[in-house]
């Protein structure tokens, strides 16, 4: 690994031979008041703040809003045109809409469940915003969901779902139809010191399974997963599949023990294999997928694209119930959805000239970190979305599985990705989940409740970034968590 990458994608971890001959990497080091360009192998020793790349407050590029209420997720793209925004507008009542039992008064609304786990996208997905797991035992799982599969590979490579429950817990059902079971976690505290003896906890998560409405199920695998916030997916649709394959490094051909890998996973209209990008295992190739996947999976409504309710065998009672028309959501609505989710403006940095956040972002860039959470990408043509087309973007993702470690793992295998994988998280917006979601959980299913936590349950690949953090001085810390929080 290097200690310092190319703040270039286009050869960033690209297998090339002579790579690091060809590392162009410049820290702008202000010393004495004076611009001086250091090179790559200089720069560690540069203890000055390195100067702010020019528009890397613009997260999201011409998207980009700057708003740091409880609201900062849900503003539309800042690009956006006056009529587009009539369709933004639609799709975000719908995204907010309570979905009810068919038949309904309101039949463009009906269609809820059978089973489900929420009644709105906005349930999960609240103000635009991440999920987070319970915080006792006696709250349910509100935002966030257990997927369900056992061993093998389902149709198209994807996870086998168990045949009394299916892909996902459905912990709600409708009246006269029995909910699936219920989900609970508890947490066992584990302690920790960084190397300056500074001592830390994290939580590990056990989850207890209970009711189950038709028997034990045997062999399962189960994958809890928090709601992830929605600003900037249709800038992280736009870009090149191609850019997002140059980076991946199944077999660690260059060697820097980090070897990211592309999902490939069914693409439902288009009948291949695609990319995957969304979701915490890039299971989903698209928005459009994935918001579907979403009606019909979390709140039981059916689309074209997927017209039927997932009613296993014995669920007689699911698959008698009433629905709420074929499809229950027609595909204007469902576009409407689409574009929402995909023309969510991405929040600007706060602070971004700091000299503390500064120096956390060169710490950040020295301990691997953009290995994986790589800083910049620039989009490409996207049709049906000007907003997010030719866009220089800061989302510090990837978009590609690493192993993260046993700790993390959750061995259930999600197409391509194992038991161990998870796709890198864009870092985008993470200072502003507090302000909007009241809580700082963080990771896959939230069990971090700091980002000093997150980072600190790297394993796998990551690892020694993480041992990068642990050698850190308190201040180190303190400014990589500050420059964190900038995002
Ligand atoms: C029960 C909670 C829940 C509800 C309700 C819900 N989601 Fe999600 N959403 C999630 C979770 C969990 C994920 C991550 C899924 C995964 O990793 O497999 C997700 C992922 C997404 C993503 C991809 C985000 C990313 O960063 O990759 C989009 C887009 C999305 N949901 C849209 C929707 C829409 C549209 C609706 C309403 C039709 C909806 N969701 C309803 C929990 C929910
Ligand atoms: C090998 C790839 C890799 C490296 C290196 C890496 N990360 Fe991550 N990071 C991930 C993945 C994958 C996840 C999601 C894991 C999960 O949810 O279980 C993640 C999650 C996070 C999260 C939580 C994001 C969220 O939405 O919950 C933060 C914060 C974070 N990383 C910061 C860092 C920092 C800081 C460093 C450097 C010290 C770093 N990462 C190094 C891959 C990496």
């Amino acid at each position: 690994m290097q200690p310092l990458q190319n703040l270039d994608v286009s050869s960033a971890r690209r297998p090339s031979p002579g790579r690091h001959s060809l590392v162009v990497v410049y820290l702008q080091c202000i010393v004495l008041g004076t611009l001086a360009l250091t090179g790559g192998a200089v720069a560690h020793g540069c203890t000055a703040s390195p100067a702010p790349e020019p528009g890397e407050e613009f997260s999201g590029g011409e998207t980009t809003v700057f708003d740091t209420t409880a609201n900062a997720f849900a503003l539309s793209a800042r690009n956006m045109s006056f009529e587009r925004r009539q369709q933004f507008f639609v799709g975000n009542s719908f995204f907010n809409k309570n979905w009810v039992t068919a038949p309904a008064s309101t039949t463009a609304r009906d269609g809820l469940g059978p089973v489900f786990n929420a009644r709105s996208c906005s349930a999960c997905h609240f103000k635009d915003g991440r999920g987070r797991p319970p915080e006792s035992l006696d709250e349910p799982m509100l935002s966030m969901l257990i997927r369900l599969s056992i061993p093998g590979q389902g149709p198209h490579g994807g996870p086998l779902t168990h045949p009394d429950y299916g892909g996902q817990l459905g912990p709600e059902a409708i009246n006269g139809v029995p909910a699936e079971g219920i989900a609970t976690v508890t947490y066992s505290e584990q302690s920790g010191s960084f190397d300056d003896g500074t001592s830390y906890s994290l939580r590990v998560p056990t989850y207890h399974f209970s009711d189950w409405a038709f028997g034990e199920p045997q062999e399962l695998l189960t994958s809890p997963r928090t709601a992830p916030a929605m600003v900037g997916l249709g800038l992280l649709q736009a870009i090149p599949a191609a850019d997002i394959e140059a980076l991946a490094d199944p077999d660690d051909d260059d060697g820097d023990g980090i070897s990211g890998r592309a999902n490939y996973v069914w693409d439902v209209e288009a009948q291949t294999l695609a990319l995957g990008r969304f979701g915490w295992k890039a299971n989903q190739p698209n928005l459009r997928q994935q918001s579907a996947g979403a009606f019909l999976g979390d709140i039981g409504i059916t689309t074209t694209l997927f017209p039927d309710n997932d009613c296993p065998a014995v669920q007689i009672e699911c698959a008698n119930a009433m629905n709420g028309g074929t499809p229950e959501v027609d595909d204007d609505t469902l576009d409407d959805v689409v574009m929402y989710s995909s023309t969510l403006a991405v929040p600007g940095r706060r602070d971004f000239d700091a000299p503390e956040v500064l120096r956390g972002k060169q710490l950040f860039f020295a301990a691997g970190c953009t290995d994986c959470h790589v800083q910049k990408w620039q989009t490409g043509s996207q049709p049906d979305l000007p907003e997010v087309e030719n866009q220089t973007i800061y989302p510090y993702t990837d978009l590609l599985l690493h192993d993260m470690g046993p700790e993390l793992a959750d061995a259930r295998p999600d197409f391509a990705a194992d038991g161990n994988e998870w796709r890198t998280p864009p870092l985008w917006g993470i200072g502003l989940v507090e302000t909007v979601n009241g809580h700082t959980y963080f990771m896959h299913d939230g069990r971090a409740r700091s980002l000093m936590e997150a980072v600190l349950w790297h394993g796998g690949e990551a690892a020694t970034s993480r041992d990068a953090v642990l050698a850190m001085t308190a201040d180190e810390r303190d400014a990589l968590v500050r420059f964190l929080e900038s995002l």
